[in-house]
């Protein structure tokens, strides 16, 4: 509708102060419909909408959802900020490289798109789950300083914070080692907050080894804004006449407890959810001692003498209304166990209103030392924890082929408020250990990695520069700064859990003309 006429003040008492608008009014000279409206599936005018209509009707209808002022303001904030990254490397001396959306496949990560090649049937192109390669590449050519605003394509599932595709702001660097990274995206970060939220945040963030994040929090991506901190009870439990613990410690295990503060009242239900996610681990229970009318509650607590309880008492500071949650097992596990039941337990005691977080608080830190490889058992061979390119901390060079276990990677993850924001490394780039990494460390063999990576072998033969880097996950980044939980919120056009676009319907299903021309027959009925 377009209106022409004069704006003037409302007259006395009808001034509407909930509206920006509200002090004055239009006296319409002319009025002209530009277009017609069906009725709308949904209200956009609410601020509560998005609570009322279920997520799929928003999707579907996606340009309404897009209206709401609360959507519009986080598109806008999603441009600010990308706007200032761009302004911030630029200022800094990075250059913006744009890399290719179709690349190879490199079966490493995570599980791929493929996108079948016409020219060449049987061959397919893949794309890129980062631009890793290229970035690396980009070194070698002298680009020195990279980044880009890049999109990601992961076939992985799907969760509120993740899509299958989606944006890093992605960086590269030479001749710099870690507190150079650090330094830089600490500034970034900064630069950020103060555009996105007007917020000055402290730098340096702290450090935190990935050993000390396990042991205290259970997590590699500690949420740090509350306590409830794992404590360590192996040598109290050593000797103790309660075979789960002693037996684990006894098999090279931890004993591990932490304290839900507040939380004997816990129901009958909560209990069962915890022990469900310490089952998940393969624990085969969950012990636990609640704390009532000064009494311990609990069927092993008939197993703890005086000693054990002044421990459990001192590390824990067991009070009134307490419940104490113990995990026996090998390190890792145990760790990871009470880490979720931590974060279980901290959103019942938010829900009760025990726990309150202040939504302005952000919590920064750099989790680093983290061991360069992870065994798989079932597979039964070490895998990188992060990726292949990672370089070894250099004074555990030597532990590669003895003890690989124990080598820590030149890895380093950032989190905020217990999101891991993002990740990266100071690589490799010396073409001989990338080649050992390769062939005797992962044990890919010689003409699979040649296959798959020769061409980067081949570059860093002409003299790669010493490099690192990192990519921030941006979705992630303006999820924190709008604080919402879902990414979904923040991108324009969202796929679902199940991987579809509800707008547009897509995927589709391909026409036989298509299957011909690309050398493809299906082996699945078609749906249709
Ligand atoms: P990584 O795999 O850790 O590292 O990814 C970096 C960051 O990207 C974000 N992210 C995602 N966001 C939304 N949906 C997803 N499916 C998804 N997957 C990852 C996370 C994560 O921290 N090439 C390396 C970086 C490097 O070494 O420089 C990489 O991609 O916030
Ligand atoms: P059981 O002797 O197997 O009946 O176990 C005694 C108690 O220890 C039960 O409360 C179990 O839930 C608990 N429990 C069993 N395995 C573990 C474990 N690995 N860590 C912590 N508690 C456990």
């Amino acid at each position: 509708m377009r209106v022409t006429g004069t704006v003037r003040r409302r007259p006395e008492g009808t001034d509407n102060p909930k509206i920006p608008t509200g002090t004055v009014e239009v006296m319409a000279s002319e009025l002209e419909v530009l277009n017609l409206a069906d009725p709308l599936p949904f209200q956009i005018d609410e601020p509560e909408a998005a609570a009322r209509v279920n997520e799929e009707m928003r999707l579907k209808h996606r340009y309404l959802d897009l209206r709401r002022p609360e959507m519009l303001r986080n598109l806008r904030l999603r441009s600010r900020v990308a706007a200032a990254t761009r302004t911030y490397f630029d200022e800094q001396g990075f250059l913006e490289v744009e890399t290719p959306i179709l690349f190879k496949s490199t079966p490493e990560g995570a599980r791929e798109f493929l996108v079948p090649n016409r020219r060449e049937p049987g061959t397919a192109y893949a794309l890129p789950q980062s631009p890793q390669q290229f970035k690396q590449i980009l070194m070698v050519a002298g680009v020195e300083r990279y980044y880009q605003i890049a999109r990601c394509f992961r076939d992985e599932d799907q969760r509120a914070d993740r899509q299958l595709e989606f944006t890093q702001i992605d960086v590269e660097m030479s001749f710099i080692d870690r507190e150079d990274l650090y330094a830089t995206i600490e500034g970034l970060l900064q630069r950020v907050w103060k555009v996105g939220l007007d917020r000055d945040i402290p730098t340096p963030f702290p450090r935190l080894r990935f050993a000390d994040a396990l042991n205290r929090f259970g997590i590699d991506k500690p949420d740090t804004r509350f306590g409830m901190e794992l404590a360590d009870f192996t040598e109290e439990f050593r000797a103790s006449p309660f075979k789960v613990f002693s037996g684990a410690v006894a098999a090279g295990g931890v004993v591990k407890a932490l304290n839900a503060k507040g939380l004997a009242c816990a129901t009958q239900g909560q209990i069962q959810a915890m022990t469900d996610l310490a089952t998940s681990f393969g624990a085969k229970g969950l012990a636990f001692i609640k704390v009532e009318n000064g009494e311990w509650k609990s069927p092993i607590v008939k197993f703890f003498g005086e000693t054990e309880k002044a421990a459990l008492t001192q590390k824990l500071g067991i009070a009134e209304g307490d419940l104490v949650l113990f995990a026996a097992g090998e390190w890792l596990t145990a760790c990871e166990i009470l880490g979720k039941i931590r974060l279980y337990a901290a959103d019942v005691l938010k829900a009760q209103g025990k726990l309150v977080l202040d939504p302005g608080r952000f919590d920064f830190l750099w989790v680093v030392d983290f061991p360069l490889l992870s065994f798989d058992r079932e597979q039964n061979r070490w895998y990188s924890s992060h990726h292949p390119f990672t370089a070894p901390v250099a004074e555990d060079v030597s532990l590669l082929r003895t003890d690989p276990k124990r080598v820590r990677g030149q890895h380093y993850d950032v989190v905020v408020n217990g999101v891991e924001l993002g990740g990266g490394s100071i690589r490799i780039h010396q073409p001989d250990v990338q080649k050992t990494i390769f062939e005797e460390v992962l044990q890919i063999p010689p003409e699979t990695a040649q296959a798959r990576f020769g061409y980067m072998l081949e570059a860093f033969r002409y003299g790669a520069p010493p490099h690192g880097g990192i990519a921030l996950g941006f979705d992630r980044l303006i999820a924190i700064l709008c604080g919402t939980p879902s990414i979904r919120d923040v991108i324009a056009f969202p796929k679902t859990a199940k991987g579809t676009c509800l707008m547009t319907e897509s995927p589709g299903l391909m026409e036989p003309k298509q299957l011909r021309e690309l050398g493809l027959e299906l082996k699945v009925a078609r749906k249709d």
